[in-house]
């Protein structure tokens, strides 16, 4: 049938759009006036299972950059001003993409899964079939096993949104990997707002009945440098998950009330991670999962950070029902990152919105299994500002 003049026109405007599409990518990465977002892309000469590592650079009127690249959908940096307008790198990690590939990276920056956090005994059953994972965290599965979704390359690409500059992140998760069941198709998109917001949207689906918790697995330290105890934090949530010894939850949902888990009230990190509670000694200081005050669905505030010295803040929104809190207690001076600078005990804590850790061993707890048909979507926003 021949084509339409509708059809013509049509199909040249698509043209027109994916020449101006490909343009604007290419045009942002000569320098542009101040002021103006911009999303650069950035072949490495890194090659991880026959695809190149490439790095996105997001950035904002505001003077707000964010880089993060297809391996392990990492955030590599994350630039901010003070209350001064001097800017600096909020989160811990290495220079080097390639340094990532030594595997000893604790998660920086990464996109974790296929679930975030801990399984205990490394085995669930999911409709009565019982599957074994690996056990990377003592007897216990962590973060998705020996090759979670932090140490494999995602396919990128900059994508139009109306909401920011964006780079959106795939990956389909083969069946079997890392044991666990049903090819799951991913996409992580990092949205860079004119107000500052970092938005984290997630969307997967599957083919077979799986389990799913993914998190953003960043390390903070809104001074920059040095550690984080003197950071204020608030976390909006009246109850946490207690932990045996190996972290694993035992099921409880129990009162923040009178305990160091009560950061109701922004407190000072610091004031209480020395506490003799049997709990913190379990984490070695916070390393727990807050069951988050939430007036229904949606996204709801999680928690605000907040650092006197530099006046920088950070809000964490999310739809998860749940936050691990992490004060960095296993960063011991081993690894040398960015600047140089040797990452000693809690200089970067992590605020994980998630999914409670076990789920798929804990019936009462909010369900983390996906089934063909079903859509996994979840948002976490983090804002960054000066108080
Ligand atoms: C999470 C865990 C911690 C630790 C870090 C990575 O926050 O809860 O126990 O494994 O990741 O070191």
């Amino acid at each position: 049938m021949p084509k339409s003049g509708y059809d013509n026109t049509l199909s040249a405007m698509r043209t027109l759009l994916a020449v101006a599409a490909v343009m604007s990518v290419a045009l942002t990465a000569a320098p542009q006036p101040p002021g103006k977002p911009t999303v650069t892309r950035t072949p490495t000469q890194i090659d991880v299972d026959g695809k190149r590592i490439e790095v996105f650079t997001l950035t904002n009127a505001a003077g707000v950059e964010v880089t993060a690249m297809t391996y392990g959908a990492i955030i590599l940096s994350w630039k901010t001003p003070d209350r001064t307008g001097k800017s600096t790198d909020i989160v811990l990690g290495f220079e080097d993409p390639a340094r990532y590939l030594k595997g000893d990276s604790p998660y920086f920056g990464a996109i974790v899964g296929r679930y975030g956090n801990r399984i205990g005994g490394a085995r669930f059953v999911l409709d009565g079939k019982p599957y074994a994972l690996a056990a990377n965290d003592g007897p216990n599965h962590l973060h998705g096993g020996k090759r979670g979704f932090d140490k494999v390359i995602w396919d990128g690409e900059p994508v139009k949104d109306s909401r920011g500059v964006s780079v959106a992140f795939t990956r389909t998760s083969p069946d079997g990997e890392e044991g666990y069941p049903g090819a799951l198709t991913m996409r992580v998109t990092y949205t860079l707002t004119p107000k500052n917001e970092l938005i984290v949207d997630y969307l997967a689906t599957t083919d077979k009945p799986t389990v799913v918790n993914l998190t953003q697995h960043s390390y903070f330290n809104l001074a920059g440098d040095g550690d984080i105890l003197g950071h204020e934090l608030r976390i909006n949530a009246d109850r946490y998950t207690p932990v045996d010894k190996t972290l694993i939850p035992t099921g409880e949902l129990a009162p923040v009330e009178g305990t160091p888990f009560d950061f109701r009230k922004p407190m000072r990190i610091g004031a209480r991670v020395a506490s003799e509670h049997p709990q913190m000694q379990f984490g070695r200081g916070y390393d727990h999962n807050w069951v988050l005050a939430r007036a229904g669905a949606g996204l709801s505030v999680a928690a605000e950070l907040y650092e006197p010295s530099s006046g920088r803040s950070l809000q964490v929104s999310t739809t998860e029902p749940g936050l691990q809190f992490y004060s960095g207690n296993f960063l011991d001076g081993t690894l040398t990152g960015k600047g140089n600078r040797v990452y000693k005990h809690r200089n970067g804590l992590c605020l994980e919105t998630q999914h409670f850790p076990d789920s798929p061993n804990k019936a009462s707890f909010p369900t983390t299994v996906l089934r063909p048909g079903e859509k996994y979507r979840t948002q976490t926003v983090f804002v960054t500002g000066v108080r």
